[in-house]
């Protein structure tokens, strides 16, 4: 399967790709995680992409295509592949879909998790990240077993930059501008499917997994 997850920022991308992933045995490849692990590791590209994810901007398209071009390229994506914040411009679904011809596939679907603002906002807020195995967590909704300590390596969980409040406001705003567009490419293409992600992280998972069930029958 070649799936898209879309969603804006916390709509649960992450959260559900990575149970998808393990289900149907295909690289979760998020854009998101790709970049922070490269500013991590300070090479080349995490130097370029560090300014616009702090400040909850979009790295600019060249650089963004470049690495999924390169990821997608790669054998552990040939049964297929779970992209998770990518495409999030229409340049960027325009050249996905050259990178798929290229390669003799094609996308399948597009899930659409969609979230109200307020829920996104309390989510973004809430999120507690562990900077070394990159589980995500929330404080509310999905707490680790021990206050503040990752469950998978025991490492101090940390806020992300861009979730701190005074970025949140201008993530949302530039994703919200970006995902229309996208979601009338996909929709006109009949790609698109939305899923109610204002539910638990367990109903969104079952209305996922029954989605691609239909799918796949
Ligand atoms: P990226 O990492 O992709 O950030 P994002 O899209 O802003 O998405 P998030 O990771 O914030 O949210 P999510 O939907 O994964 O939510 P999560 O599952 O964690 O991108 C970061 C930056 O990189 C961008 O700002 C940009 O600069 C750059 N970038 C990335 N891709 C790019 C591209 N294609 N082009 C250009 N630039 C790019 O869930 C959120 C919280 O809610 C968690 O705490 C979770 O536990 C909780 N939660 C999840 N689901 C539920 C639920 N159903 N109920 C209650 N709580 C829930």
């Amino acid at each position: 399967m070649d799936l898209i997850l879309m969603g804006l920022p916390g709509a649960g991308k992450g959260t559900q790709a990575v149970t998808i992933s393990e289900e149907y045995q295909i690289p979760h490849i998020s854009t998101g995680d790709m970049f922070r692990a490269a500013i991590k590791d300070e090479t080349e590209l995490g130097k370029q992409a560090k300014s616009y994810t702090d400040a909850g901007e979009l790295v600019p398209d060249e650089v963004t295509i470049g690495i999924v071009r390169e990821r997608l390229a790669q054998d552990d994506c040939a049964e297929g592949f779970l992209l998770d914040g990518f495409p999030r411009t229409i340049a960027q679904a325009q050249a996905l879909e050259e990178i798929l011809s290229d390669l003799n596939r094609s996308i399948d679907f597009v899930i659409n998790i969609d979230v109200s603002k307020e829920k996104l906002i309390e989510r973004l807020a809430g999120r507690r990240v562990s900077p070394t195995s990159g589980q995500t967590y929330h404080v509310e909704y999905n707490p680790p077993k021990v206050d503040g300590v990752c469950d998978v390596d025991g490492s101090t969980l940390i806020q992300r930059e861009d979730d701190k409040p005074e970025k949140v406001k201008k993530r949302l705003e530039v994703n919200i501008e970006q995902t229309q567009p996208l979601v009338d490419f996909y929709s006109e293409k009949g790609y698109l499917r939305n899923i109610d992600g204002n539910q638990t992280i367990e109903q969104v998972q079952d209305d996922i997994v029954r989605l691609l069930e239909g799918l796949r029958a």
